[in-house]
């Protein structure tokens, strides 16, 4: 009888990514997915531990498991594999800690899992902790991975028409509270041939949109690179965006710093290029930006969303504040507070700061209380609200056009070009549209997180 996986993914997009990857590997190798914990023989967790608060998250989890797997002993044995980014920072703690877990994989080793499990299986598992985080590593060719069996439900069959594709790994940012450049290692950029090749046999297979993914996607090919190509990040986006048949084209995350004018110009050129951009600012603070490393002024932010507002005026522009970074004045605070009106971003993730093993600003002084972080948070976020609504209340009566994600029997559900979500219904006597398709809907109701309207 075949093996069944669940896999529990927290953290960013990356790690859903390799989920999807680990999943397709596994059901070449015999497994098949379910939703269900209790029915798996194999739970694998993938970690993330960018806040304190997510990798508390994994050990409450593997918690849980512990006594799923104790109350199962006598019938089947349950394997727990850990993976992730809390795998990489913690390695052998993890199975110090959780006895019960047989395997720790490290965020380069995905790809070894079925000759691990296969190892485990027999006996043969002489170490429990696969850690290597090389700098020459060399992301594998994926033409195999493609093969998804109907039984797969991952999150690639969840989202059938938007598909990620991993450009580049890891990060050499080192700004001073993030914990990534250690658990993901140097950044590696994968060759051009092979990004291609994936996108062209997605969209072959009926992907609609795709979103290129790295931690620092405007520095592709700039640093280690697997094949030797002087390829640019615009370069990439312009080669991707002639495939045939791809609607709608993405990335994330891009660092301010290494933004310049060949991608802006990407935006007013390339017409799969949705008018969305996420570009993380962290703080309005120049002082604070700087303890940060993240090597642009508030300034500097400000005279490149001009530039990406002349070149795409309808750009939808979004942010990841953190608040309470060490020593964070409430003149730093307001100095945010100030940024966000005046970008009037469109949405933002916010985030209070949290110490991270290995992070520079762990050893910094002036850390802030716990209730002055919670009180600027609801004071950004009430702030982030107000002018999401306003730019929300801007589409009423209008028509926008949206990718269908998601339909039932009389409902539907869909995403502008912009990334708002829209949940439409249907004007009497239209037929539902299909997932895929493109589809227009007139907005009759706009709130801070979504819209609503009748498909046309
Ligand atoms: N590579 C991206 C995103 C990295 S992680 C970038 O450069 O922006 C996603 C977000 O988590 C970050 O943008 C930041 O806002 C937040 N974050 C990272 N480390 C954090 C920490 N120690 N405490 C609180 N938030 C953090
Ligand atoms: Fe972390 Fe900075 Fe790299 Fe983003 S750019 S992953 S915040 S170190
Ligand atoms: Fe989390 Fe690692 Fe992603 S720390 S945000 S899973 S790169």
């Amino acid at each position: 009888m075949a093996k069944v996986v669940h896999i529990k993914t927290f953290g960013c997009q990356m790690n859903e990514r390799d989920s999807e990857i680990m999943g397709q590997l596994l059901s070449q190798n015999g497994y098949v997915y379910s939703d269900m914990p209790e029915a798996a023989d194999l739970i694998l967790v993938n970690t993330c531990s960018i806040r304190d608060k997510a990798e508390q998250k994994v050990y409450s989890l593997l918690g849980q498991l512990r006594e799923l797997k104790e109350k199962n002993r006598h019938f089947r044995q349950i394997r727990i594999g850990v993976c992730g980014c809390v795998a990489q920072q913690e390695g052998r703690k993890i199975i110090e800690r959780m006895p019960h877990v047989d395997l720790v994989l490290g965020t380069q080793q995905l790809y070894q899992l079925p000759a691990l499990l296969d190892q485990l299986e027999k006996g043969e598992l002489h170490h429990k902790v696969a850690l290597d985080l090389d700098a020459n590593f060399a992301i594998p060719p994926f033409q195999q991975l493609l093969r998804e069996t109907p039984t797969q439900k991952s999150s690639a069959v969840a989202r059938p028409v938007q598909r990620y594709v991993n450009i580049m790994q890891g990060c050499n940012n080192f700004c001073s509270y993030c914990v990534v450049p250690y658990t993901r290692g140097r950044e590696i950029s994968r060759p051009l041939a092979d990004i291609l090749e994936e996108v062209e046999l997605l969209v072959a297979q009926g992907v609609r949109e795709i979103t290129l993914l790295g931690q620092n996607v405007n520095s592709y090919g700039k640093t280690n690179r697997v094949a030797d190509q002087a390829i640019t990040f615009p370069d990439l986006l312009r080669a991707v965006a002639l495939v045939q048949g791809l609607k709608r084209l993405r990335f994330t995350t891009s660092h301010p710093k290494d933004l310049d004018r060949g991608l802006i110009r990407c935006f007013a050129e390339l017409e799969v290029l949705c008018p969305h951009f996420h570009l993380p600012v962290q703080s309005g603070s120049n002082q604070v930006l700087a303890r940060m490393n993240r090597g642009y002024s508030a300034e500097e932010y400000l005279a490149k969303v001009e530039e990406l507002r002349r070149m795409r005026p309808d750009i939808a522009l979004a942010t990841d504040f953190i608040v309470g970074f060490p020593g964070e004045s409430e003149q730093d605070f307001v100095a945010t507070i100030q940024l966000l009106q005046d970008v009037r971003f469109h949405s933002s993730f916010s985030f209070k700061y949290s110490d991270r093993p290995q992070a520079r600003s762990t050893g910094f002084a002036d850390k802030i209380a716990e209730d002055i972080k919670s009180e600027r948070l609801a004071r950004l976020q009430q702030k982030q609200t107000e002018i999401s609504l306003a730019w929300n209340i801007m589409l009423m009566h209008k028509k926008v056009e949206i990718l269908v994600e998601h339909i039932s029997a009389q409902t539907g559900r869909g995403r502008s070009a912009a990334n708002q979500v829209v949940h439409f219904q249907l004007q009497p006597g239209r037929s539902m549209p299909a997932v895929g398709d493109i589809t227009h809907v007139l907005i009759e109701h706009a709130g801070p997180h979504s819209l609503r309207g009748i498909a046309q």
